[in-house]
């Protein structure tokens, strides 16, 4: 695994925006599977503003986000649709047919894994998976403990993953307790992965990544055994690599 240290979250997000505008110079039609949470919002930031200086032409990229609440919908204000719509799809030119996320409303969400799963295939597969990392290694929604073959599907949260998110959730109401999420298998099987990680709330977690055994107690450990995995973390939250 690669290792990239930026001096701080500016830097962080500046070299993650480079990232992926260069997947995308490579290949105009890749498909990205794309993160939410506090971490990639730098990230989206910087690529709002190279679409608009014209150095980044999403027109031809296909997304898949990499979880939804489930008992959400599209329009409420808590959902991952909401949170993409407003800090990146609204203000660059992806085609909306291209932009998928899990339906946190589909009413069998096993099913609704698998069609999920159905769509990465028919789109020819991840070409760069960009994720975050929780507190507790999870990445995606596949807390500790998850299978490391597990495929997209419906998953219990955590009640340190509630707490986590409950404080960056744009509204007060209470959080659904079960999300979709894509699999490890399935990303896994993406060409590229791309983890950032700012701050020292994941410090822990990195270095458990990178430097500890590759076990589900830790699910972003499983990284190390990617072919072509980076993790590009800030100054805080390499503090506890050794
Ligand atoms: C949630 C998301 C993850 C994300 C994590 C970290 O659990 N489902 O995909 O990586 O939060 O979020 P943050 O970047 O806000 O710390």
């Amino acid at each position: 695994m690669k290792l990239v240290v930026a001096p701080d979250y500016e830097t962080l997000t500046e070299l993650a925006a480079d990232f992926i505008a260069e997947t995308v110079a490579d290949k105009p039609d890749a498909v990205l599977a794309l993160p939410t949470g506090s971490t990639p919002l730098g990230a989206y930031r910087r690529l709002i503003l190279k679409a608009r200086h014209g150095h980044l032409d999403l027109s031809r990229v296909t997304t898949f986000n990499l979880d939804e609440y489930v008992g959400v919908g599209l329009r409420d204000p808590l959902s991952y649709h909401a949170y993409m719509t407003e800090h990146l799809f609204s203000q660059v030119n992806v085609d909306p047919a291209r932009i998928h996320l899990p339906d946190g409303l589909a009413p069998d969400p096993e099913a609704e894994g698998r069609r999920y799963e159905a769509e990465i295939t028919r789109a020819g597969g991840i070409d760069l998976a960009v994720l975050g990392i929780g507190a507790n290694g999870h990445i995606g929604f596949n807390e500790p403990g998850g299978p490391f073959e597990s495929r997209t599907r419906p998953v219990r949260l955590s009640a340190e993953t509630i707490v986590a998110m409950q404080a960056e959730a744009p509204s007060e109401g209470r959080l659904p307790v079960t999300a979709l999420t894509l699999g490890i298998a399935t990303i896994m099987e993406a060409r590229q992965v791309l983890l950032l990680a700012a701050g020292p709330e994941k410090a822990e977690a990195v270095a458990r990544a990178l430097q500890g055994p590759v076990d589900v107690a830790v699910p972003a450990s499983v990284l190390q055994r990617h072919p072509r995995a980076t993790f590009l973390v800030d100054r805080e939250a390499a503090s506890r690599l050794k």
